[in-house]
């Protein structure tokens, strides 16, 4: 077949997941979601892909979608819905709000036919309500003539230098048979580890940086090569202007620590799991998440920009992020890591049946 698979990204954000697809070789033709700068963001990086702002909670979103793609064909949905939008409790009233985010993915399927439906979300969905939530999504993918094949994929395994563990459902129409998970590409000691990340990028300690920076150093390793991929200048590294208190406290946790390792009676202003951590040189990070409080370089007394957290995400140098810097955060954090949308994205091809 000569056409590219077309894709539609449901809840895209800033659309981490749907680029990888792009990677993979898709054309994703829409992204949907609700917030306005980060669908910016999304049409700023995709390729001819349309993005709409749409509240999915309503049935005419669904409408407005089909019209949108009218005479195209749709081969897969991809969707990253707010956990949550799954709701089991009582009775299943379709127009109850909390309930119809998820179903949204089903309805619109419902309407396109797509050859494949992919859900991503966090690993809690799986427990959520007895398992109830799990097999509900099996349930509906069986109604609607697909095998769905739920698991846990944890990104590390995949070239992603973070830890970041997400359910993916895949759901495949009947005819293409049962999507199997690609296989991890390194084993733990092969993971790749904040400073072969990161380590390349200019440190923000005597210059907070600006909007448009030069690199500084040469890329050391192959995972900075493959983020650098050409780019000449950086969009989204400038550093955050900490108070004397925190870079005091910061610089007395150690690689890999956090508040545990401070001494009595400093950083009490913050205790939770995650407070006052520092990243490992040599591994992966901790989880990003929305906010840009808690976590910090793994050498410098700062936390990391967006462009770091990006890296971490595996999003590409050339990736722009559009917003304000608490806006930048939230986007990357919200997202699938393209390199692992990628690596599902590349599988999908292979059973529908395309050449990689
Ligand atoms: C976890 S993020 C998805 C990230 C995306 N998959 C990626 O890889 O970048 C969930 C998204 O759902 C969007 N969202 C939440 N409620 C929504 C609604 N009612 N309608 C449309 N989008 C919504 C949020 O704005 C957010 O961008």
């Amino acid at each position: 077949m000569s056409r590219k698979l077309t894709a539609i990204d449901l809840f895209s954000g800033c659309g981490g997941f749907s680029y990888g697809f792009q990677q993979a070789g898709f054309h994703v033709v829409l992204g949907v979601d609700n917030t306005e700068i980060a669908l910016k963001t999304f049409e700023k990086n995709h390729n001819n892909s349309k993005a709409l702002l749409l509240d999915l909670h309503k049935e005419s979103a669904i409408d407005t979608i089909v019209d949108e793609t009218k005479n195209k064909e749709i081969d897969v949905i991809i969707a990253g819905p707010p956990c949550q939008g799954f709701s089991l409790t009582g009775t299943r009233n379709e127009n109850d709000e909390r309930n119809s985010l998820f179903y949204s993915v089903f309805r619109l399927a419902e309407r396109l036919n797509p050859k494949a439906i992919i859900i991503e979300n966090v690993p809690g969905l799986l427990n959520l309500y007895g398992g109830k939530a799990k097999k509900e999504i099996i349930r509906l993918c069986d109604e609607m003539g697909y095998n769905c094949n739920p698991k846990l994929l944890f990104a590390p395994d995949y070239g992603v230098p973070q830890i970041r563990k997400r359910v993916f459902f895949v759901a495949l129409r009947k005819e293409f048979g049962v999507f199997e998970f690609p296989e991890p590409i390194l084993k733990e000691e092969q993971y790749i580890g904040c400073e072969d990340a990161i380590g390349d990028l200019p440190d923000l300690v005597t210059n907070l940086g600006s909007e448009n920076l030069e690199y500084d150093k040469k890329p050391f390793s192959n995972y900075q090569k493959m983020m650098r991929n050409g780019n000449k200048v950086l969009k989204n590294h400038t550093g955050t202007q900490h108070t004397e208190h925190v870079i005091n406290v910061i610089s007395l946790v150690p690689e890999g620590g956090n508040h545990k390792d401070l001494p009595p009676g400093v950083g009490d202003s913050r205790k939770f799991n995650e407070a006052w951590t520092r990243y490992h040189s040599k591994k992966p990070s901790k989880t990003i998440d929305t906010g840009h409080r808690n976590h910090f370089h793994y050498k410098w007394n700062r936390v990391p920009s967006v462009r770091e957290n990006a890296r971490l995400q595996s999003f590409p140098d050339d990736f722009e992020f559009l917003g304000n810097k608490t806006e930048q955060y939230r986007q990357v954090g919200n997202a699938v890591p393209p390199l692992l949308g990628k690596i599902l994205g590349e599988q999908l091809l292979k059973h529908l049946n395309y050449e990689v």
